[in-house]
């Protein structure tokens, strides 16, 4: 048993919600929370129609859910509605309307901040711009953007005219922008000269530039925002800054209503298999899932300052930064740069001077901060968070306690929630005034979430028993296909198991029906938080002109949660020269983004196959974690394989 599964078999301590929380929350008890989530699961329709009246539509639906054709799910049939009216206008009519949307700090230390009725003159201005630039309902517009309030804006813009936004990671290299825009055949990309990370300037309009020399695709116009104020190339008649357009526009730009099913957003993210999905989000149910979380997750009040860490090119940035607290009229919080610049007290010298309520962040930075030292945090006063959050990956016990006494002051409740790409919002969660926390356990399904763990055949396994996490029935912020792959999309996620969605994840569940995420028991990593395939990293290190072969594992890895081990053989010829491992690494890095970065690079004359030929990863696990290689090794064609990987050379 791994020592992870083996502490959190053995966690006990329970920690009831403090009773002026209580006071205050929306969802007061466990017995209030039973009630409403047996309502949720019995009568779904009716649960729904409640919580979704709360936002403002166009037109009413006349059905709630259309599962005939599941698992194509149809939320909202006949409705209609506009997202950015939602997170915008529809707070202009009273006292939201000059309260803070959006405060920013940059890298540098600028700060801004965005009223409602300021965030409403820009989102239309810009939406004005996208129109002016030929930019229509359903067509794809890629994005690429730093953390500033202009890519929230961006984003706002395309829902406000029902363009289809897709945001790429910051941090993804020309090579992925370059697949996504063939995928998505987007026709324009919005990006910034360069944006600020660790005092140096991410050129992000050069690697726009370098995907479009790769393959320009469709796209017929860049819009270039000025950030960093580095030299940049603009291609006439192909390139635009954004100030310039800004001139030719004005603020007046009624919100497009749109279908309940239209489109919102393609946000895409690894599999196990090939090149990465374009997860298909639409309009109705989605935004009500991101809407309904931040109320009962978070338990937002109009005074809160509600800090997400993350940033816009994962679904937690489009959810739990722009969407769900724009909805919920709350004001986001939102920082450029990275939280060890220029030093490991940023995050919380942020949060003694905004006062903010809310943070939610990812285990792996918490464990860089437990690592970097206590002195940061205790330097600041932290005394106005109210409420604590993490995402992302299982949070281990240490790093639970370390966040609960020394950022929330033993005073926070802490709500870790379990959730992916492809589900839109959080669904296993705790709420906060309701639910007590144990240290790693996500506790309980959201409402409307049918959570269970079963084995391959698709029953339910007794308490305590791991299993594969599935859910049983639609929900509203559910991906609804993958973009261009239908097949897919059935495949991946419904044929597992029969008739449910299957998440990839291992876990169990207690007697109490609490959840215990172990991780991904597909072949999808989880590093620092950011899901990575180990087929999209293979098959970067195989267009090393020096590689023949790559098998690539994750091992347990004390900060980022799990790292990445390549196994490569090379081609016949070639020589391990001393700089042959740092190339490989980078050559990953350009290919993909550094995340993909391998840890552990390891030369192999071979790698363990079956007989059949399958690579033998059980067995690379092992040895990447240095543990010996135990288990059946009978269909393993060359046993003295296993002899040599396990020493590496050095
Ligand atoms: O393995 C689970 C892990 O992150 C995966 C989803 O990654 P992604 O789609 O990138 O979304 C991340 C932000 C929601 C899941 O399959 N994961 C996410 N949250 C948790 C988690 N594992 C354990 N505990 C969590 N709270």
């Amino acid at each position: 048993m791994n020592k992870n599964i083996e502490s959190l078999l053995s966690e006990k301590r329970v920690f009831k919600p403090a009773k002026d929380f209580v006071k205050k929350a929306r969802i007061k008890s466990k017995a209030q929370y039973d009630e409403m989530y047996r309502e949720s699961i019995a009568k779904p329709d009716k649960f729904w129609a409640r919580e979704a009246s709360e936002l403002l539509w166009n037109k009413k639906w006349t059905k709630v859910l259309d599962w005939s054709k599941a698992p194509v799910a149809k939320w909202f049939v006949g409705g209609q509605l506009n997202v950015s009216e939602n997170c915008i206008d529809r707070h202009l009519d009273g006292p939201r309307r000059n309260k803070a949307a959006i405060i920013w700090e940059g890298e540098p230390g600028e700060k801004r901040t965005i009223t409602y009725a300021q965030l409403h003159d820009q989102v239309c201005r810009f939406a004005n711009v996208l129109k002016r630039n030929k930019i229509k309902k359903g067509d794809r517009v890629l994005i690429y953007m730093p953390m500033i309030p202009e890519a929230a804006v961006a984003m706002l813009a395309c829902a406000r005219i029902g363009a289809v936004h897709s945001v790429v990671f910051g941090g993804f290299s020309s090579e992925s922008i370059k697949d996504r825009l063939h995928d998505s055949k987007a026709v324009a990309i919005i990006t910034a000269d360069g944006g600020y990370r660790r005092g140096s300037i991410v050129p992000l309009k050069k690697n726009v530039d370098d995907a479009l020399k790769l393959s320009a695709a469709e796209v017929k116009r860049v819009i270039v925002f000025r950030r960093a104020g580095n030299d940049i190339h603009i291609e006439e008649g192909r390139d635009v800054w954004w100030h310039r357009e800004l001139e030719y526009v004005d603020a007046n730009c009624p919100p497009v209503p749109l279908d309940s099913e239209h489109p919102l957003f393609i946000l895409y993210t690894s599999g196990s298999t090939g090149k990465p999905k374009g997860v298909l989000h639409t309009t109705g149910g989605y935004l009500l899932g991101a809407y309904c979380t931040v109320k009962y997750v978070f338990d937002v009040r109009d005074e809160d300052v509600y800090w997400c860490t993350a940033d816009i090119g994962w679904v937690t940035g489009h959810s739990y930064v722009v969407y769900g607290p724009l909805a919920n009229g709350v004001t986001s919080f939102m920082y450029e740069g990275a939280p060890n610049w220029p030093d490991w007290g940023r995050f919380w010298q942020i949060i003694e001077q905004e006062r903010v309520n809310i943070l939610y962040t990812a285990p792996t930075a918490i464990r860089a901060f437990i690592r970097a030292g206590d002195q940061w945090p205790l330097k600041h006063d932290l005394s106005s968070l109210r409420l604590l959050g993490s995402v992302g990956e299982p949070i281990n016990p240490e790093a639970w306690m370390w966040y609960h006494n020394i950022i929330g002051g033993g005073r926070c409740p802490i709500v870790d929630t379990w959730w992916q790409t492809e589900t839109g919002a959080i669904m296993i969660t705790p709420l906060p005034g309701a639910i007590p926390t144990i240290p790693s356990s996500a506790t309980l399904p959201f409402f409307g979430v049918d959570a269970a763990i079963v084995d391959d055949s698709g029953k339910e396994v007794p308490p305590n028993v791991g299993g594969k996490l599935v859910i049983r029935k639609p929900w509203p912020s559910m991906l609804r296909t993958i973009y261009g792959d239908h097949a897919r999309y059935k495949q991946a996620y419904w044929s597992e198991i029969k008739g449910v969605y299957f998440a990839g994840d291992g876990a169990r569940r207690d007697k109490d029906g609490y959840f215990w995420i172990v991780g991904r028991i597909d072949d999808v990593l989880n590093v620092a938080g950011h899901r990575l395939g180990t087929s999209e990293v293979e098959s970067a290190l195989v267009s090393h002109p020096a590689v023949a072969e790559a098998a690539v594992v994750g091992r347990p890895d004390e900060i980022k949660g799990q790292g990445v081990v390549a196994f490569v053989t090379l081609k016949t010829g070639t020589k391990v020269t001393p700089g042959l491992r740092e190339e490989i690494r980078a050559h990953v890095g350009n290919v993909i983004g550094p995340i993909a970065k391998p840890d552990d690079v390891r030369f192999a004359d071979a790698l363990p196959k079956t007989r059949s030929g399958k690579i033998m990863r059980r067995l690379l696990k092992q040895i990447a974690s240095g543990e010996v290689v135990t288990g059946d090794t009978t269909t393993l064609e060359d046993l003295s394989v296993i002899a040599k990987l396990s020493a590496p050379e050095e």
